[in-house]
């Protein structure tokens, strides 16, 4: 199939990108790994033996830079819409996110685990035009809010992949309402030119809500 001018300057742009050579040459999946290395040599979020649920995870980038870091006591659960090549260490849910089954799933397979950390990389398919992606990522990070509520323990912390554009300092403003602290990082392996940036929140104000019967 004939590759339009776009696709092919992105493919070398790819290519000649440094931390697409770099994630080759050290085994990572993706260049995001680097990404998450950078949000934790800033913030120290991956704690030894901890709990982490990664949302958005194929190819599994973050999940190699997680279960490294937890070590042998750790456990990582990922999701991502996408089929994912097994990884040591990490429980792995193919499903939509946006949809109930595998929300729900996700919610089950963690109710037993105090979660430490809740990191979603998770995107949609970008079509270039704001007015579409941008929605459309704002409620992936309103659902990787609302499902952290649900399963983060007590100061536990956040990180979530977020555009700047519209619905984002309502975001802002939700994450100030359930974190003690709420920061803004774009780490260096960011393309410059992207409106990416990761929001973080540390300390989560409540017990996880899922864990609160009404009688
Ligand atoms: C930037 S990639 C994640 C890269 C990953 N963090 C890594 O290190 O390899 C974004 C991911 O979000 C996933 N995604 C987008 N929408 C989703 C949804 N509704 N449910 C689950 N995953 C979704 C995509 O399939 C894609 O794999």
């Amino acid at each position: 199939m004939k590759k339009s001018k776009s696709s092919q300057q992105w493919l070398k742009n790819h290519i000649d990108d440094e931390y697409v050579k770099r994630a080759q040459a050290a085994g990572f999946r993706s260049r995001a790994s680097f990404k998450l290395l950078e949000i934790d040599s800033k913030f120290s979020l991956l704690a030894r033996g901890s709990c982490v649920v990664d949302l958005g995870a194929a190819p599994g980038g973050w999940c190699q830079v997680a279960t490294q870091k937890l070590g042998n006591q750790g456990k990582v659960i990922a999701l991502d819409i996408l089929a994912m090549d097994p990884l040591q260490g990490v429980h792995f849910i193919q499903g939509d996110f946006t949809l109930d089954e595998p929300f729900e799933t996700l919610l089950a397979e963690t109710s037993n685990l105090d979660v430490d950390l809740v990191i979603s990389d998770m995107a949609p398919n970008l079509s270039g035009m704001s007015q579409i992606d941008q929605p459309k990522s704002a409620y992936l990070v309103e659902l990787a809010l609302h499902f952290s509520e649900q399963v983060l323990k007590k100061n536990g912390n956040l990180v979530t992949k977020c555009f700047e554009g519209a619905g984002i300092n309502d975001i802002r403003r939700e994450f100030g309402q359930r974190f003690s602290k709420v920061l803004q990082f774009k780490p260096k392996a960011s393309r410059s030119k992207s409106k990416e940036f990761y929001l973080i929140g540390l300390g989560h104000k409540h017990q996880p809500a899922r864990n609160i019967h009404v009688c």
